[in-house]
């Protein structure tokens, strides 16, 4: 018989089709548009049966008053912020909406405590008692309120980190890798505890204990890791979620969940293996990187070019490699460089990027740009394409870039980005560097390619550089 609980299962089913297919889609850049579509159909399908089963169930005007309003508010709040967000700024904005799913499983477990276990005379309580699953609902409680808290306060501090809000050199606190064992231990202590006896001051223990621990992982990551910590953070939402999705008895949520958190970890662990990192090392909170910053060493003087000056390079070189990074997103310089890149194509000159994994701020940030700014797809190419070709070109325009092609990561052991793979960009007859000042990068480290003698500083704003550079170059060819 048709029922509007079996529409809703059905529309569930659907939207968790739409969810894979939305995966899917954004695993390529050529159908990533098509998949969000997806991802925006299965959402409107999951919320549009959710209000309808509410409305089957005769929920009290209160509460659908309350179910709309969060509704509309949330949504108005979500388009105001998608339209206004930098891209730049996209990480930290999704470690803010991690952290509401943290938040929310948490308040979902709190809320079953208090439906279930907090009346043991109480009529749900007895109906689980009586079919045996009491102890699986209090194990349920306790593992969601533990997830969802790790996620609330790892993705507040990595919010923080990511808006440069606080500092984002590891945190090191003495014995800092058995305090993280130890709250494990004590997690698993106290939730078999509480499924003998669920008291509410081990609930509220767990709660505090996760808040911290959460607190601690993240805290504990270095500036240079942060990318795998986003993506970290991510899977660990989708477990709370479906956590969330077990207490509820609502097989989307615990489907989405599913997905979001064996996908997040898969993407963790690929760029874990892109940064050299271990998987475990990083999960864990840092886990056994106990190298501090490496000690200011004077590397000596660096050398300083002009925009003419580069425009004349530029002119007589055969082949060229742009390698961008950060600050070529901050100043919005892809459109000049794409100019660049057509008037040294024209001239004969060959030109290729290469693109670093974690360049930028968010996995394929780099790729977007130049897309965006219509570069032939051909002349992208990933690092371990290009690192071979470094040696022989004549000049690399390291633009807006700075973690991604520090020697230090290969020759220095003791610096705190040691082993993750860079761009071998020392290797090429000439290197301009483009930023403002001699700061260091997301990590916080010098950068030693900056003293090289092959290297030469062009200070600036990347857009006004660039601009200028093509406005030499314009000039070069009329005289
Ligand atoms: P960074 O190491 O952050 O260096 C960016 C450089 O751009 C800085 O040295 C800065 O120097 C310069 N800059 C900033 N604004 C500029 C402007 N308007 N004009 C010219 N230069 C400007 O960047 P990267 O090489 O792309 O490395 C990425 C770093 O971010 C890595 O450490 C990575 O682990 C981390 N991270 C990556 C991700 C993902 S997934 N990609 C996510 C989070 C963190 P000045 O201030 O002197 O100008």
């Amino acid at each position: 018989m048709f029922t509007v609980e079996t529409a809703a299962t059905a529309a569930y089913v659907v939207a968790a089709l739409l969810f894979i297919l939305a995966l899917a889609g954004l695993s390529k850049h050529e159908t990533s548009k098509a998949g969000n579509t997806f991802g925006m159909a299965g959402m409107a399908v999951a919320l549009i049966a959710t209000v309808g089963l509410a409305l089957d169930r005769h929920i009290e005007p209160l509460g659908l008053g309350l179910l709309v309003g969060a509704m509309a508010i949330g949504a108005a709040i979500g388009l105001w912020r998608a339209r206004v967000v930098e891209m730049t700024g996209m990480p930290e904005l999704i470690a803010l909406l991690h952290s509401f799913v943290g938040l929310a499983a948490v308040l979902v477990g709190w809320n079953g405590y208090l439906h279930v276990e907090a009346h043991p005379d109480g009529a749900e309580a007895a109906h689980l008692g009586a079919e045996g699953l009491l102890g699986i609902h209090s194990a349920e409680v306790f593992v969601g309120v533990f997830i969802g808290a790790v996620t609330f306060t790892g993705s507040i501090v990595a919010n923080l980190k990511l808006s440069a809000r606080i500092k984002s050199t590891p945190l090191m606190l003495p014995g800092k890798n058995a305090l993280n064992v130890g709250a494990l231990v004590l997690f698993f202590a106290l939730t078999v505890w509480f499924v003998v006896s669920p008291a509410l001051w081990l609930l509220i223990v767990v709660t505090v204990l996760a808040l911290l621990l959460g607190w601690h992982l993240v805290a504990s990551i270095g500036g240079g890791d942060m990318p795998v910590v986003v993506s970290m953070l991510n899977s660990y939402s989708g477990w709370a979620a479906a956590a969330s999705g077990f207490l509820l008895s609502n097989d989307l949520l615990i489907i989405t969940g599913a997905l979001v958190g064996s996908s997040g970890a898969y993407l963790s662990y690929i760029m874990c293996k892109a940064m050299n990192r271990s998987f475990i090392s990083v999960i864990a909170g840092g886990f056994g990187i106990e190298a501090g910053p490496s000690e200011d060493k004077d590397y000596g003087e660096h050398r300083e070019i002009t925009a003419e000056g580069a425009a004349e390079l530029l002119s007589s070189a055969t082949s060229v490699i742009i390698t961008p990074g950060y600050g070529m997103a901050v100043a919005q310089a892809q459109y000049g460089v794409a100019d660049l890149t057509r008037k040294l194509r024209e001239r004969g000159v060959e030109v290729r990027f290469g693109i670093h994994p974690v360049a930028g701020r968010l996995p394929g940030h780099m790729n977007v740009l130049l897309a965006e700014a219509k570069v032939p797809y051909d002349i992208v190419l990933e690092m371990d394409e290009i690192n071979d070709d470094f040696d022989g070109t004549s000049v690399v325009l390291v633009i807006g870039a700075n973690d991604t092609v520090n020697p230090a990561a290969s020759e220095d052991p003791g610096s705190p980005i040691a082993g993750m793979p860079v761009l071998t960009v020392w290797n090429a007859d000439n290197v301009i560097v483009f930023k403002r000042s001699m700061a260091s990068g997301y990590a916080g480290v010098q950068n030693p390619l900056f003293f090289r003698e092959n290297t030469q500083m062009l200070f600036g704003d990347a857009k006004d550089r660039v601009d200028a550079i093509n406005a030499a170059l314009e000039s070069l060819v009329r005289n």
